[in-house]
Parts: C-alpha cells; sequence; structure tokens
C-alpha cells in the first residue's frame, strides 16, 4: 500500500480510485472467490479504471468496452506486456508465449511466427476434395467419432458427461495440426494430460492468492503442488514428441506445425541478419503454447453450448429446423455454411456473452508511465482486463443476465447484427488479442452445426442441470450427465 500513496502523479493526472486497502492483503478478501463479479459491482462504484492493491501489488482493473479499447488498440503498445506472476513461471518452463514477460520485441517475433504457423496448418488442403481445409477435415472427422463413441457410452451407461468426451475431440484437432497424430477416445496418456486443465485454470485465474501475497509461496499449497506437476506434465508430453520429430525431421516434406517450427530454426541458422536471437527452446516451445491454448478453450466452449442446449430445449429445436431447411440432412455441414445459419451464429455469440467462460484476458501489465482516461497509471503496473463486466453491462445489452439469442438477430431473423457481435468480448483486443480467434470460431460453428444435425441432447431424470461457473482462466460448469440420441435412429 505504502508504493501506491509514495507515487508521484505527474502535472494534469488524477489518482487512481479505488477501495481502502487492508495491510499485507490489501483487498483481497473483497475479491473473493468470484473475482469477475466483485470487480464488477466496483466498476459500478468506482468507475471504468480503478484500483485494487492485491496482498503487495497495486492492480488496475478496467471496465466498458470504449474504455477497455482504449487501452489494448489505441494505446496498445502501453498495455502489451505480461507482470512476472509466480505461477506464470511455472508455464512451459517459464518461456511461455502467451504468460511470459518476454520484451516486446521478442514476444512479437514469436507471435508472428505461432500466427504463421498456425493459420498455414489449418488451411492446408484436405486430403481429398471433400474437405476444403485441414481444419475442416479434422473437425469432420473428430465429430463422426464423437458421434459414436457417444452412441456407444449411452448404450452401455445410459448418460454420458460432455466435458470428458468433447475434450477428447477437440485435443485431436489441434494435436494433428500441431504434431499429426490423433488420440483415441480412450487413450490414458492423452487422458491424463487434458484432465489436468481443470487444476491448470484454477490456478491461473486472474487474482490467484499465491501470485499476490509472496508469503503464501512458501507455505506448503495443495492446488500450487499440483500445478507445478501438472506444467512438468505437460512439458514431458510435448517435448517427447517434439523429439520424435527432431529424429524424423525432413525439410523437403514439413508434416505439421511442429516441423515447420523446427524448419524455421534451421533456417534462421543460415540468415546472419536476424536481428532478434530466440532460442530454437523458445521457438519450438511455441508448440506448447499452441496445443494448450488450442484444446481447452474450445472444448469448455463446445461443453457449455452443450449445457444450453439442454436448459433451452425450444432452441435446441429452432437450430435443428435451421440446418434441415438451409442444409438438409443428407450432407454434413461445412464451414462454408457459416454464413448461412444466422441463428447458430448468433447462439454462438450468446453462448460466449452469457457465459463469458473466460471473465478475464490473461493479465496485462504497463509497458511504460501511462494514462487512461486521465488517471496515471505507473510503468509495470498489472491490469486486469474485465470482460465479463463488458459482456453483462447494461449500457450495452438489454436484460443481460437472460440467455437471448435473438438479441443479435434482425426482425425477420436473416441476419446477425454484425456491429452488436463485436461488442462480446471474449478473445481479448489488440495487440494481445488471441492468435486463434479465427480457427476458434470457426472450430466451435462446425462441431455445433454437425452435432446439431445428428443429434439430440436432454437431460436425465435425478441429474439437476448447474450452470454456475467455477471461476478460472476458463471457467467450466460442474461436471454432470446428460443423455443424447441420434435425431434419425437408421443413420448409423
Ligand atoms: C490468448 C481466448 C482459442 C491461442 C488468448 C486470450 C484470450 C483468448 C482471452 C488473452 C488475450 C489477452 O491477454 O488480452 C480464447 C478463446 C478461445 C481461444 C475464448 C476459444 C473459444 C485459442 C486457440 C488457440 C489460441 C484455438 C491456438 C491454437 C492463443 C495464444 C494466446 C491466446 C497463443 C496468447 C497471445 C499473446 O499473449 O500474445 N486467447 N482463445 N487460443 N490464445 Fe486464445
Amino acid at each position: 500500500a505504502l508504493k501506491r500513496y509514495s507515487t508521484k502523479i505527474p502535472e494534469g493526472l488524477r489518482r487512481l480510485p479505488g477501495p481502502r486497502a487492508l495491510p499485507v492483503i490489501g483487498n483481497m478478501l473483497e475479491l473473493g472467490r468470484k473475482p469477475y463479479l466483485s470487480l464488477t459491482e466496483m466498476s459500478k462504484r468506482y468507475g471504468e479504471v480503478f484500483q485494487v492493491q492485491l496482498g503487495s501489488r497495486p492492480v488496475v482493473v478496467l471496465s466498458g468496452y470504449e474504455t477497455v479499447k482504449q487501452a489494448l488498440t489505441k494505446q496498445g503498445d502501453d498495455f502489451s506486456g505480461r507482470p512476472d506472476l509466480y505461477s506464470f513461471s511455472f508455464i512451459n518452463d517459464g518461456k511461455s508465449l502467451a504468460f511470459s514477460t518476454d520484451k516486446a520485441g521478442i514476444w512479437r517475433t514469436r507471435r508472428k511466427l505461432a500466427y504463421s504457423a498456425l493459420r498455414s496448418f489449418s488451411n492446408l488442403e484436405g486430403t481429398t476434395s471433400e474437405y476444403s481445409c485441414v481444419l475442416e477435415e479434422h473437425i469432420c472427422k473428430e465429430s463422426e467419432y464423437l458421434i459414436k463413441e457417444l452412441n456407444n457410452v449411452m448404450k452401455t451407461e445410459g448418460k454420458f458427461d460432455p466435458f470428458r468426451y468433447i475434450v477428447v475431440s477437440v485435443a485431436n484437432v489441434i494435436c494433428g495440426m500441431c504434431f499429426g497424430r490423433r488420440y483415441d477416445h480412450h487413450d490414458q496418456e492423452l487422458l491424463g494430460l487434458i484432465n489436468l486443465s481443470e487444476d491448470f485454470v484454477k490456478v491461473t485465474g486472474s487474482g490467484n492468492p499465491a501470485d499476490f501475497i509472496p508469503a503464501l509461496q512458501y507455505l506448503p499449497d495443495k492446488a500450487m503442488k499440483k500445478f507445478v506437476d501438472i506444467n512438468s506434465r505437460f512439458c514431458n508430453f510435448v517435448q517427447k514428441i517434439v523429439s520424435e520429430h527432431y529424429i524424423t525431421f525432413d525439410k523437403d516434406n514439413i508434416r505439421d506445425i511442429t516441423d515447420s517450427l523446427i524448419d524455421h530454426c534451421e533456417d534462421r541458422k543460415l540468415d546472419e541478419n536476424s536481428n532478434v536471437q530466440i532460442s530454437d527452446e523458445k521457438i519450438v516451445g511455441i508448440v506448447n503454447d499452441l496445443f494448450g491454448a488450442g484444446f481447452d478453450t474450445i472444448s469448455t466452449g463446445l461443453s457449455w453450448a452443450v449445457m444450453y442446449l439442454v436448459a433451452y430445449p425450444e432452441i435446441e429445436e429452432r437450430l435443428f429446423t435451421e440446418i434441415k431447411e438451409k442444409i438438409g440432412l443428407d450432407r454434413t455441414p461445412t464451414l462454408s455454411d457459416r454464413n448461412n445459419l444466422p441463428l447458430l451464429e448468433a447462439f454462438i455469440l450468446e453462448l460466449f456473452r452469457h457465459s463469458s467462460y473466460l471473465p478475464f484476458t490473461i493479465p496485462h501489465c504497463a509497458t511504460k508511465d501511462t494514462s487512461l482516461n486521465g488517471y496515471f497509471i505507473p510503468k509495470d503496473t498489472c491490469v486486469f482486463i474485465n470482460q465479463w463486466q463488458i459482456n453483462h453491462d447494461p449500457e450495452l445489452w438489454e436484460d443481460p443476465s437472460s440467455f437471448i439469442p435473438d438479441r443479435f438477430l434482425s426482425d425477420d431473423g436473416t441476419e446477425v447484427n454484425k456491429l452488436d457481435g463485436e461488442k462480446v468480448v471474449i478473445f481479448g483486443l489488440g495487440r494481445r488479442r488471441c492468435i486463434g480467434e479465427v480457427i476458434a470460431r470457426n472450430e466451435v460453428f462446425l462441431f455445433l452445426a454437425i452435432i446439431i444435425q445428428k443429434l439430440h441432447f436432454y437431460q436425465l431424470p435425478g441429474e439437476p442441470l448447474d450452470l454456475t461457473p467455477e471461476y478460472g482462466l476458463t471457467m467450466k460448469h460442474k461436471r454432470c450427465h446428460l443423455g443424447v440420441k441420434l435425431r434419425d435412429e437408421n443413420a448409423q
């Protein structure tokens, strides 16, 4: 707290408003177990730019679409850093693209590399002309496996856990692009790894006490121990696949994203003039970020989607009817159908808005002394971006707590209102904006179009639907069991 009051405010700028802080813990108690709600409440009192004291650190919290856009796009460079948080230092061995404190030059170079590898390996031609690209091919094949698998489990157990099956399908899509391979739905190695994501996101959610109260880092903490272990297991898994790639690497046959990153390292050694020096490890390690970011985010979203379908059966029926009328039931939907299914598009936007299952972006930090809306923000200040607040701001949304996909549709239901759609913020904005956004939106669309065409989901007696999110970097609904059946029993 001392630091806050001793900071000299440059002339013409104001000191950040915010609640009074207790010694040592600061405002940690007020943050509570649902920081997206408590910080939204505080924004009503203190405004769109305010400060809380979390343990030993001042943290600036940004709310409001215009304010966040101003900070992350118009003043993008000022707010593009990452804070040096204790938990982040364990992710990808401290070399993460998304979480590390890499300075601007290195981060930007790695980000460009990641982006171009991701783009070229999702746009690549499919193995047959039936598919417009490998992304589409992977999704179509994985959804077919998924539908078979769900049928099997319904036959044997009479119920299924949506997240358990969706996560394997989604992991296989990103595994296909990153590593050129897929795993069986019962592969213990993959299951062991992807089931760790729940514990991962709990520790990486904004406001984890161990990141802000240094004393806690020296206490035995079960969640933190688990977290360190999760990260090393994750690194080992990827490392093993990367080593295999090095052995079989052939520069005339680049098979996947891992190969293309290895190839980049080889090329760079020939290039004497490259101005930013980045180790091979930090380049090939990018695949770790892509794989990690690529399955938990999308599978959490799809799992929420299934929950909403079950909670709103009349919307599920309307979505099915839209597909039946626009595509029919004889062919599988493709990515090119995306502009043709406005209700599904609106459903996805409302899913992102209402659940806001990524309530905060990954924390940012100020790269230099700066100001926002007239308030002074010193260099290195940690900044939280409250996406949940934007998505539930009554200034932007009528009846924000209700789930109403139609809010995004024109009156005749034939068009999606693109401007309103852009105000749903779940991928961040500006310099640090998610690099997987295009892939993610396409993937959520196509998986949903296919499963809605083929399947009907329903609630089971004695299995209550609980849509309360569990706080974390990505928020998950409680694990539960649902029923599902084929729309056309003769189809399989
Ligand atoms: C960063 C959301 C899917 C790769 C982010 C951020 C958010 C986000 C909120 C942080 C932005 C910030 O700090 O301001 C999502 C959502 C997804 C999704 C909601 C799915 C629905 C993906 C996929 C990939 C990916 C499929 C890659 C295959 C990344 C990477 C970063 C990132 C590498 C770090 C960017 C940086 O720090 O410069 N994402 N993401 N994401 N995302 Fe995604």
